[in-house]
């Protein structure tokens, strides 16, 4: 490591604007705040930019939904997001949106100098297309039955029962997953990326070439990974979508968009020149080709491709630098499973930081996590014990066990004297080994590193019993000195921790009424200083509060708080012997009038191939009766006959709805006849 100031830039994946932050998402961003603060304590120049991911179809489909614009839904979700990394002292430099003109001008210019290049190919390809909603269906758009296995009810990428891989078009019976209506195969032309044109300069800076790296850029296991790509060959990659879609408009293209990953890496560029506006950073320092600037970007291991692959060729083909390095990670189990909605551990975080102090997790997570990209577990009973035990029972301890002597007895002030040296020393020495693990992304380590100095501590205290010294006459500056000890090493594990725990470290230093710790100043302890009286730092986790966690996360599912599910909940389950008892059949409307006195009543004559009847329906508030008159619909045909002051009604039609002006009957499909049973 030089001693020389180093200039880093740190990304996190940007999250889609498509929903709310979880826990799982937290571990990636917690890691990164967390080696961005320690870069900053360090006296690093550190940048650290994110921004929401706003593109693409999920997002466009969730908005029509809900009857907003796109752009009205991820303004609304860029605020949630904001919120919860601010709570959970994630501390951007810079958040941004993909969805802006910095990050436009970027994708265009950028494509346009691959293009130039000769990097973009155009052909036409087939995909399934939904001709109710006239859109292109991304492979997660359409589902059927998997061609090898026959499950039913797979996505068109792969099984989840069996594992096949295949293309939306081999499914078995498919269906949109948008409209219901069967997809049909339409062409269209498509542009691509030719990410083989940069196979040399992606063997050499992944380490793909049978050579040693000086400098690793991604890790051992993500390089294996790679391979497997690299074995396969580089295939070029679509980056164009038709309409309709939620992105940036494709230059000299009629009305082509770009696909959403194009331009979301290109939201670390542009949020970090929002930034460099801002502060007068000079952007180029970082982005030209042969910058010495270092440029970090952590991510989840499920987007190791888009990150080592497609985005170092982009850069490298836009005349622009590479990653120094990628780091991924694993992804967050809960309790040893994965996440999930039924059991209560699919958590927002919103969920997570109603009910808990976010250092918590922040802790848990630093000492779970190491360099590589196995997945880490949260598991409830080891956090609460870590937490008590480490952070409350081991650190904060510390201090409480001391202060009280220094405040009651001496006026707040600490011994002139450091009668320890070596103790603190050794404390302030250990702060290479637990840097290096920092650096390294080796929390787990670090943190471990950091405990054992807290158990020296508390050793030290344990053996001058200050508490005995304190009854003994003519000891009050052994006294003095011995809590001054232990203050000043309580000092320097709260530096350690700063990183990790940056809210608790601000109140420590207000405690300590000391200038802000940094690794700088860790030499220089605190001797013949005032202190402030002594808070709780920080208290036991309430175990109450994470069956409380739990029980909202699994309400957080419950399907609707309003609409017709919350109105009519889903009835009992009946086997299918009971429903084959209701004889449901097709049948033509082939009469209709109002019904004189009935205020309400329909009078229908139903054909059901053959046979006729008479049936009172309650419609008469939302159709007219002409309108009904050669229409199919589906009528219950072995209801009981009820006699009626009108007549007899002998069946029952379906309809839907609340009442009144809403009110629908049902419709079969084209191709059904009347008599048909419906089953
Ligand atoms: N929008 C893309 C990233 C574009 S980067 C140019 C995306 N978004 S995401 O919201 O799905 O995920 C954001 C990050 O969170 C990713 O790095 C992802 O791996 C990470 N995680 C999402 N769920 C996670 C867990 N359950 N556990 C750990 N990390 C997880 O991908
Ligand atoms: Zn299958």
């Amino acid at each position: 490591m030089t001693t020389e100031k180093r200039q880093i830039l740190v990304t996190s994946a940007l999250p889609y604007a498509n929903g709310p932050i979880h826990i799982g998402h937290m571990v990636e961003y917690i890691q990164s705040d967390i080696w961005v603060r320690y870069q900053k304590l360090r006296g690093n120049t550190c940048y650290y930019v994110c921004a929401d991911d706003a593109h693409g179809t999920p997002i466009m489909l969730h908005a029509e939904k809900r009857g907003i614009t796109p752009e009205a839904l991820i303004t609304e979700i860029a605020q949630e997001h904001q919120a919860d990394f601010r709570d959970f002292h994630i501390e951007f430099d810079n958040y941004g949106s993909t969805h802006s003109t910095e990050n436009q001008s970027l994708a265009e210019s950028i494509y346009l100098r691959l293009k130039e290049k000769g990097h973009i190919a155009s052909r036409n390809i087939k995909q399934a297309y939904d001709p109710v909603k006239n859109m292109f269906l991304p492979d997660r758009y359409v589902k059927g039955e998997c061609p090898k296995c026959g499950t039913k009810d797979q996505y068109g990428d792969n099984c989840e029962n069996c594992g096949a891989t295949y293309s939306p078009t081999d499914l078995i019976n498919p269906v949109s997953a948008v409209s219901g209506a069967t997809p049909i195969e339409k062409e269209s032309e498509h542009l691509f990326f030719k990410l083989g044109d940069f196979e040399p300069m992606l063997r050499e800076w992944t380490g793909n070439n049978g050579q040693e790296k000086p400098v690793q850029t991604i890790q051992r296991e993500v390089s294996h990974k790679l391979k497997e790509w690299f074995d396969a060959g580089l295939q070029d990659w679509d980056i164009s979508r038709d309409a309709p879609y939620f992105g940036f408009k494709i230059p000299e293209t009629e009305n082509k968009y770009f696909y959403v990953w194009l331009d979301a890496p290109m939201g670390y560029i542009a949020s970090f020149k929002m930034l460099c506006e801002r502060e007068g950073i000079d952007f180029d320092t970082f982005w030209k080709p042969n910058s010495q600037a270092e440029l970090y970007h952590f991510i989840g291991k499920d987007i190791i491709n888009f990150h080592t692959l497609f985005w170092p060729a982009v850069l490298d083909g836009a005349d622009l630098r590479k990653p120094t390095a990628v780091f991924a990670h694993g992804f967050l189990t809960v309790n040893g499973n994965k996440m999930s909605k039924s059991r209560g551990t699919f958590i927002k975080a919103r969920t997570y930081l109603d009910a808990l102090n976010p250092e918590y997790l922040r802790y848990y997570f630093a000492a779970r996590l190491n360099n590589r990209i196995d997945d880490l577990d949260l598991n409830f009973d080891d956090f609460v014990q870590r937490v008590n035990a480490d952070l409350v029972g081991k650190v904060v301890n510390i201090a409480s066990r001391c202060a009280g002597f220094i405040v009651k007895k001496f006026e707040r002030t600490l011994a002139s004297e450091n009668t320890e040296p070596a103790l603190l020393q050794h404390f302030i020495d250990k702060g290479a080994t637990i840097a290096a693990s920092y650096e390294n992304r080796e929390f787990s380590a670090a943190m471990r590193e950091i405990m054992e100095l807290a158990d020296h501590a508390n050793q030290y205290i344990d053996e001058k019993q200050p508490w005995v010294v304190a009854k003994q006459e003519g000891q009050e500056q052994a006294l003095q000195e011995i809590c001054s000890v232990g203050i000043n090493l309580f000092r320097l594990i709260m530096l350690y921790l700063k990183p990790v725990l940056p809210a608790t470290a601000e109140k420590a230093e207000a405690f300590l009424n000391c200038p802000a710790l940094t690794w700088e100043n860790r030499h220089k302890a605190l001797l013949d200083h005032q202190i402030n009286k002594f808070k709780p730092l920080l208290t036991r986790v309430d175990e109450e509060k994470i069956q409380q966690m739990v029980e909202t996360s699994q309400e957080d599912m419950a399907p609707a708080v309003s609409g017709p599910l919350a109105d009519e909940p889903i009835a009992e389950t009946i086997e299918y012997a009971d429903f084959a008892k209701i004889d449901l059949r097709i049948v033509k409307i082939t009469h209709a009038e109002y019904v004189e006195g009935a205020d309400k009543l329909l009078r229908l004559e139903l054909d059901l191939g053959g046979e006729s009847r008479q049936v009172f329906a309650g419609i008469r508030s939302a159709y007219e009766p002409k309108s009904l008159i050669g229409k199919q619909t589906v009528m219950v045909a072995n209801m009981a006959p009820r006699k009626m002051k009108f007549g007899l009604s002998d069946g029952m039609v379906l309809a839907a709805g609340p009442g009144g002006k809403d009110l629908w009957i049902l419709e079969p499909q084209e191709g059904a006849e009347p008599g048909m049973r419906v089953k």
